[in-house]
């Protein structure tokens, strides 16, 4: 009698070694305060309330040792590399050496997007677990697009219909991703900016899941009020 293969399981990986230029901070913003504590402790708090995540994986700079696992579901791995895409490749290796399956599936998210939530993780894993390829978190486009000329002005307006923005977290199998963002290792990871960008150029279709505009990735200084006014708001 064949063994019935194991059920896959579902891993965080949280790319957590930038140095936040654009916000302009001393610290990298992943370590900047929002609502009294480190940012990066707010996504983790996320994913650690959701009870179908086997393990969350910190991917930090070499010798940062800014971060203490809170708990023994969550490991720090310092193998960041030089771009985010090198952090991701860099994590999904120590998963598997760590003992992931190449079927199991991760679930990248960046640390600096503190204001993810447990339902929203929950919905992306609900729509992608049933599906071939995984998806993302996005949101449709709402402002009107324009396209800059040569001389810094607009030019034309792009059609706004059917555009996203890409979010995270971005959930595929560790295989699949892994080898998909392999294919980019040698060029550096040019033009990959996301992990879907990736899986897209190794011809796959990843589902587009909505997200929330609340998801938003601090990325300037101003980012890091909106976060503090949303988690108060929430009562954090
Ligand atoms: N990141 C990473 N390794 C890198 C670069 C980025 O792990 N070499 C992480 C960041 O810590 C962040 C996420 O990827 O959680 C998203 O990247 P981004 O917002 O661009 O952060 P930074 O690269 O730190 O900021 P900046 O681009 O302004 O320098
Ligand atoms: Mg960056």
């Amino acid at each position: 009698m064949k063994a019935t293969p194991p059920s896959p399981r579902c891993y965080a990986l949280l790319p957590c070694a930038g140095s936040g230029s654009r916000a302009g901070a001393a610290r990298p913003k992943q370590y900047q305060p929002v609502a009294g504590v480190p940012m990066v402790r707010h996504t983790l708090a996320a994913f650690t309330a959701v009870p179908r995540m086997a393990r969350v994986l910190v991917v930090v700079a070499p010798g940062d040792e800014a971060l203490q696992p809170p708990d023994a579901a969550v490991s720090i791995v310092p193998c960041g590399g030089a771009t985010r895409a090198e952090s991701v490749f860099n994590g999904l290796n120590a998963l598997l050496a760590q003992g992931a399956a190449a079927h199991d599936w991760v679930l990248v998210h960046d640390a600096a997007r503190c204001l993810i939530t447990p339902a929203l993780i929950g919905a992306l894993i609900d729509a992608c677990l049933p599906d071939a390829v995984g998806g993302l978190l996005a949101l449709p486009l709402a402002d009107t697009l324009k396209q800059e000329g040569a001389d810094g002005r607009a030019a034309a307006t792009i059609d706004r219909a059917g555009k996203w923005l890409a979010q995270t977290p971005q959930m595929f199998r560790i295989g699949l991703l892994r080898d998909a963002l392999a294919a980019h290792a040698a060029g550096g990871f040019a033009g990959i900016t996301d992990e879907a960008s990736a899986v897209q150029a190794a011809g796959h279709r990843p589902l587009l899941v909505r997200g929330s505009a609340q998801n938003l990735k601090v990325t300037y200084p101003e980012d890091l009020v909106m976060a503090e006014i949303i988690l108060r708001n929430r009562g954090v």
